[in-house]
């Protein structure tokens, strides 16, 4: 069978593609790991010869991967690259589209990606088309098939979709991107907890306090307010990104790094939280809103789409039982920050003299997904030429020192890889999507109930709704910025 490979990329028109597919699709055809026979069509809707298009995404690549650009390689790459015009909603179309890709197929055979960089509405009626026009029969080549976030609005919705998926495409040809998951700082998670024997001893209730998750913007919804309105906070970052992020944290060690043995470790995670019901949303949750949201163009009037949450969730199994999860995202925040800080627990007794009412501050671990990128772990030590006195210090790792500035790739470099040598560990599965709105779903209809919380609104530039520091606070916490050091203000 032929190694011919074709990305089709689907909405080539837009945003995605111009930031992020085609720099880092060049950025793998630089360092030599895109199939020996490959090529990229684009397709879309609006009116481009080949030539303008690769006119069009050059600005692209100079822009977004300005550090590797070099007109020469760009030249070389370009060659590769052409544009279809076509209405993914119109099954003619597909077919003609089939046929283009056909003749440049040698004999007909040949894989295929196909790329979906368009709104979420059209993913059912393009996978159907493509099913209609038998597009994904694997038999003279693979078929995968790449879907984009969001997926689905809400639980019936994401269970629609899978079903509609599942009608054409088997599960292994789906790859469901949550572009997180390609940071090397969150894959660097399961290599911190498995590779090194020191960290799983004490990665569990008897050590570990109490674990905080930030994903903060400094951005507001700007031009994409009419997309965001009516979506929130809780769909756009929650139910993908920061619940990845948690799954890590959580997970078991799985048997292999097999993607399924993976990505059965993550359902367990998720089956493990504790839903936190309608009528209890008001106790676990903070929903708020920045205070210039409604003046946004594409904002309905009076809208109570929140822009920030924080949640508190519990992991009831074995390992987690009792260890509070604090979560929190939002937009206009005062930093544009990822990161979890796990807590261990104080310790038991302690002998040296501290002053009255104070004790030596917890250990701490930070993993900091962006845009520091690195892990910081702040512990006790003795104050110089002190009897006992006690300071936090802290050890750090940064992946630029340690492995020099151009060493992480862009997100989606990896995944677009991952795409073609078929490893599916860093996608999402269908149960793990579906698991995630089931927690996700309660809190979104608890909001919309009598039992919500206040709506509260909140400053841009600051971190948040006072509200959101007493929810950590009831339980005798504050939020920290383990990788900044930043206080909240
Ligand atoms: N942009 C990001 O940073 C980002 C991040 C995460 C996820 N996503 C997801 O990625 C997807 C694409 O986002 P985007 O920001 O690139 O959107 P976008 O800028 O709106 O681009 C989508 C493209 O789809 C094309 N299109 C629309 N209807 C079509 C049709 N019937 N047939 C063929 N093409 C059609 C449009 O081009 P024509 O008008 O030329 O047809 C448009 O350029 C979305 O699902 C989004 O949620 C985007």
């Amino acid at each position: 069978m032929s190694e011919s490979t074709t990305i089709v990329i689907f909405g080539a028109s837009g945003d995605l593609t111009h930031r992020k597919l085609i720099p880092s699709l060049y950025d793998l055809y630089r360092k030599d790991r895109l199939p020996d026979t490959w090529r990229i069509l684009g397709v879309a809707r609006s009116d481009y010869s080949d030539d303008s298009f690769r006119e069009y995404l050059e600005t692209g690549v100079k822009e977004f991967a300005k550090d590797t650009y070099t007109a020469k390689r760009w030249r070389e790459f370009a060659k590769g690259i052409s544009y279809f015009r076509g209405d993914i909603t119109s099954l003619e179309s597909i077919k003609d589209l089939d046929k283009f890709i056909g003749e440049w197929e040698t004999d007909g055979d040949g894989n295929r990606i196909y790329y979906l960089s368009v709104a979420p509405n059209l993913y059912e009626k393009t996978i159907a088309n493509l099913g209609a026009a038998h597009m994904v029969n694997e038999d003279r080549g693979w078929r995968r098939v790449v879907i984009e976030k969001p997926f689905g609005h809400d639980l019936a919705s994401a269970r629609q979709l899978n079903q509609a998926v599942h009608h054409v495409l088997a599960e292994s040809q789906v790859y469901r991107i949550d572009h997180y998951l390609g940071k090397e700082t969150v894959q660097n998670l399961l290599v911190f907890r498995f590779a090194n024997s020191l960290y799983e001893p004490v990665w569990n209730r008897n050590y570990i306090d109490h674990v905080q998750i930030t994903a903060a913007e400094t951005v507001d919804v700007g031009h994409r307010a009419h997309f965001y309105d009516g979506v929130g906070v809780m769909r756009d970052m929650m139910q993908n990104h920061v619940m990845q992020l948690l799954s890590l944290v959580a997970t078991e060690p799985p048997s292999s790094f097999e993607a399924e043995a993976i990505r059965n470790e993550k359902a367990k995670v998720f089956s493990a939280i504790r839903p936190i019901r309608p009528q209890d949303v008001a106790k676990s949750t903070v929903r708020g809103q920045y205070r210039t949201y409604r003046d946004a163009e594409g904002v309905a009037p009076g809208s109570t789409t929140p822009t920030y949450a924080a949640l508190r969730f519990f992991v009831d199994n074995w390992r987690w039982q009792g260890v509070p999860f604090y979560m929190r995202s939002g937009k206009a925040l005062a930093a544009k920050v990822t990161e979890i800080t796990i807590f261990f627990k104080r310790p038991p007794h302690v002998m040296f003299p501290m002053p009255a009412n104070s004790k030596p501050a917890p250990n701490r671990l930070s993993i900091c997904i962006q845009p520091d990128e690195g892990i910081h772990f702040s512990f006790q030590a003795k104050v110089p030429d002190t009897t006992a006195e006690m300071r936090n210090v802290e050890m750090a790792f940064h992946y630029d020192e340690s492995f020099g500035t151009q060493s992480i790739p862009e997100a989606y470099e990896r995944l677009l890889l991952d795409v073609i040598k078929g490893d599916a560990s860093l996608f999402t599965r269908s149960d793990a999507i579906d698991l995630s709105w089931q927690l996700i779903d309660p809190i979104l209809e608890g909001w919309n109930s009598n039992f919500a919380p206040p709506l509260n609104f909140y400053e841009s530039g600051t971190w948040g709704p006072e509200e959101a520091k007493e929810l950590i606070a009831h339980d005798g916490y504050s939020w920290v910025h383990g990788c900044s050091h930043e206080e909240d203000n």
